[in-house]
């Protein structure tokens, strides 16, 4: 396992940065290109591993897909046309790819089998399979099919009017994509706002779909047409250099082209909450995505409490929102936030652990977690426990804390921010 030693800051963090493609938005481009006739080019894409998963996905089922850095050409030739696979397709650490490819493979005239890694392997997939049995799907697998590996036998599923039991993006769009195979209509209705790239990118692709309070309609057989994305920057990647800069004392920084989507900026205004100095600017729009700078200058923040339809908005950035409130005068209650047992590890006993191995003051509850702030962080070990977020909130806690952090298997962060530390190190005073 692969170990990093990070000094704590000295003068605080400075300059301009563009965070890496947007990993939703990359994983939706790439399958929605790859159903698609005609050639898609995606560029801004996100090279994490998740991402390179769902590529491999395609390319399993003979889709042409050409990779020249952050570029990807895609030769969609139709859902018609995909290739049954050989061999089983790995979708390693990608909670995404495995909800999302679930909706694709349960429709297709193919026999499919999926496996991911060891944490992959834990994650529920019953919220899918579950949802498209009830459309005619003929899934089986472990433990009743609620966890991967799983087996897809496709078939011609009916459209279906889900209600959702859980607040998931990844469920609601692995529905739809259902849905486009299905015959006739399928609607999902959601408990709460997620986040809706599915929806915005979908119509790009020629998709027809309505949105109507928290319900969403799809009609099925629809076609996809090719179409041309930029990938915004990833504000959930951003999250860790706007709290880096918030609460380093110092600091000054910009971050440039962030995908301000309504549905994800919850981190800019839990932060703003909190005392945080940030300004954002919507400067243009990709698609129908909106992308801004985020300026931020480090400040004294006080505690807040996060709940309800708030968390959604900021389920993946719940760590470093923790480690904000280390820093913050009084208590952050974060609440509602059962999800984040179901994560890439139990993020409420992940950031627990770590958080006071290193000094911090944290609880954990049933549903999320209670942070005392103002403490002091002393620096020591951070296991990242495979799971990205978590390695990163180790990183940034190096520049608060009075000596230095080692992050234990810092090697995870590619899966979401290949270039995580060349950025950090670039805007080091
Ligand atoms: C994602 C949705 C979220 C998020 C994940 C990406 C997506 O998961 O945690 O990193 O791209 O739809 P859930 O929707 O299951 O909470």
């Amino acid at each position: 396992m692969a170990v990093i030693e990070i000094e704590p800051s000295k003068g605080g963090l400075s300059g301009t940065l563009e965070v890496p493609g947007d990993k939703s938005i990359s994983h939706r481009s790439v399958i929605f290109a790859s159903l698609a006739e005609g050639t898609s080019k995606i560029t801004n894409f996100l090279t994490g591993e998740d991402c390179l998963r769902t590529v491999d996905a395609f390319r399993s089922l003979g889709v042409e897909i050409e990779q020249d850095e952050d570029e990807l050409v895609i030769h969609g030739n139709g859902v018609d046309n995909l290739n049954e696979p050989l061999a089983p397709i790995n979708f390693g650490n990608s909670g995404t790819t495995a909800r999302l490819m679930s909706g694709v493979l349960a429709g297709l005239p193919l026999f499919t089998v999926a496996y991911g890694d060891d944490s992959l392997s834990k994650r529920p997939m019953d919220r899918v399979v579950v949802p498209l049995r009830e459309m005619g799907a003929a899934i089986s697998g472990r433990k009743k099919a609620s966890l991967l590996p799983l087996s897809f036998d496709g078939t011609t599923l009916r459209g279906k009017d889900h209600n959702l039991k859980v607040r998931s993006a990844q469920v609601k769009s692995s529905l739809l994509l259902a849905g486009l195979f299905a015959e006739g209509e399928t609607s999902v209705t959601e408990l709460g706002q997620t986040r809706n790239h599915t929806e915005m990118l979908l119509p790009q692709f020629g998709v027809d779909l309505t949105v109507k309070g928290s319900t969403i309609t799809i009609k099925g057989g629809q076609r996809l047409r090719a179409s041309d994305v930029h990938v915004p920057g990833d504000i959930s990647s951003a999250a860790f250099f706007i709290v880096a800069a918030a609460v380093t004392p110092g600091s000054e920084l910009t971050l440039k082209n962030v995908g301000l989507n309504h549905t994800r900026d919850g981190i800019i205004h839990v932060m703003k909450a909190m005392g945080a100095s940030i300004e954002t600017d919507i400067h243009s729009y990709v698609g129908k995505e909106p992308v801004g700078d985020v300026h931020i200058k480090s400040s004294t923040l006080t505690g807040a409490t996060i709940e309800g339809e708030m968390i959604p908005n900021v389920i993946d950035e719940i760590p470093i929102i923790a480690l904000a409130a280390t820093q913050a005068e009084g208590t952050t209650v974060i609440k509602d936030a059962e999800e984040l047992r179901y994560k890439e590890t139990d993020r409420i006993s992940a950031v627990v652990d770590n958080l006071n191995r290193i000094g911090a003051n944290v609880e954990a509850r049933e549903d999320g977690l209670v942070i005392h702030g103002g403490g002091t962080l002393n620096g020591g070990t951070v296991d990242s426990q495979g799971d990205h977020r978590i390695g990163m909130m180790g990183a940034i806690a190096s520049l608060i804390s009075e000596t230095s952090v080692i992050i234990v298997g810092k090697e995870c962060i590619n899966i979401s921010y290949p270039s995580f530390f060349s950025h950090l190190d670039k805007i080091r005073k």
